[in-house]
């Protein structure tokens, strides 16, 4: 282990789910501080006990510039750069279909989750971009199977995933040489991860959706769902300036095959 030895990072939406998960293995693996961007407010403190004065953290909306800001600027003040940028934070349409949703829902619902989705990925790049380019460091960002294929969420979550991609290969484009700017696309994870307020579904997780893990395991070709830690290779991989040295502008897959999905 230490293929982020004496490395800065910055994960969003990193009180929960695969961001934490994230946070830990960066640590495990050497980093010497991660920044942590979360939402609710009783994560600082979960945060700060399980890894003390190795985090920084900071409760707030990754749709807010303001905030954004805030988190680097910490971040760097406390360890002097940053190295790696995760932005992971998202939100999920609990695959609803755009006739269950009034034309006024389908307007709010698109700002609300495109701008968790995909505003907050280019805000995070936006405020990290100086520290990143001094450091020769990259960007890493979470997208999803839904980034690729249709099935795995309604309209909105689907296109904001793909519009992630975009983003991603854009701004490899605008940022080389100096950063490389990768993501990786977990497929069906254990999380808590939550719907728009909205659609009314800010309290919703998709960890209670009964029948979830069966039947998901059931339909993906290595028949099983992920638990978040199990993504976080990758992000190390991705990180590490050593072992990905050459690569930039490329998603790894993290799906259990959805390309190779047998048809229904
Ligand atoms: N769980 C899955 O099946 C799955 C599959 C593919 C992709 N993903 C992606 O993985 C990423 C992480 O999600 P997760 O599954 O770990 O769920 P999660 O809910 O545990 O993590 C998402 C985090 O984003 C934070 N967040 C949401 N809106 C925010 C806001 N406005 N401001 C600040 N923070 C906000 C939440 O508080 C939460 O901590 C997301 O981008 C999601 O789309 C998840």
């Amino acid at each position: 282990m230490g293929w982020l030895k004496g490395q800065v990072a910055l994960v969003t939406g990193g009180g929960s789910g695969i961001g934490r998960a994230v946070v830990k293995r960066f640590l495990d693996e050497g980093a010497e501080g991660v920044g942590v961007f979360v939402r609710n407010p009783d994560h600082v403190a979960q945060l700060t006990e399980e890894h003390g004065d190795k985090v920084v953290v900071h409760a707030g909306d990754v749709r807010s510039p303001a905030d954004n800001d805030a988190i680097v600027t910490k971040t760097v003040a406390r360890w002097g750069k940053l190295d790696t940028l995760v932005g992971n934070a998202g939100v999920w349409d609990f695959m609803t279909g755009i006739e269950k949703l009034s034309i006024e829902q389908v307007a709010e619902s698109f700002v609300e989750v495109f701008g968790v989705n995909v505003l907050a990925y280019a805000l995070a790049a936006r405020a990290a971009a100086a520290h990143l380019r001094k450091s020769r460091g990259s960007m890493i960002f979470t997208l999803s199977n839904s980034a690729f294929h249709a099935g795995g969420g309604g309209p909105l979550y689907v296109a904001s995933k793909h519009a992630g991609l975009g983003l991603i290969r854009q701004l490899a484009y605008d940022f080389a040489p100096d950063v490389r700017v990768n993501g990786v696309a977990p497929g069906a994870t254990m999380t808590p991860l939550r719907g728009p307020v909205s659609l009314g579904k800010n309290e919703r997780r998709l960890s209670d959706i009964k029948g979830f893990e069966e039947n998901i395991a059931a339909s993906t070709p290595l028949k099983f769902v992920a638990q978040p830690h199990e993504h976080t290779g990758h992000y190390v991989l991705l990180a590490s300036k050593e072992n990905s040295r050459a690569t930039t502008a490329h998603v790894i897959h993290s799906d259990g095959g959805w390309d190779i999905r047998p048809l229904r």
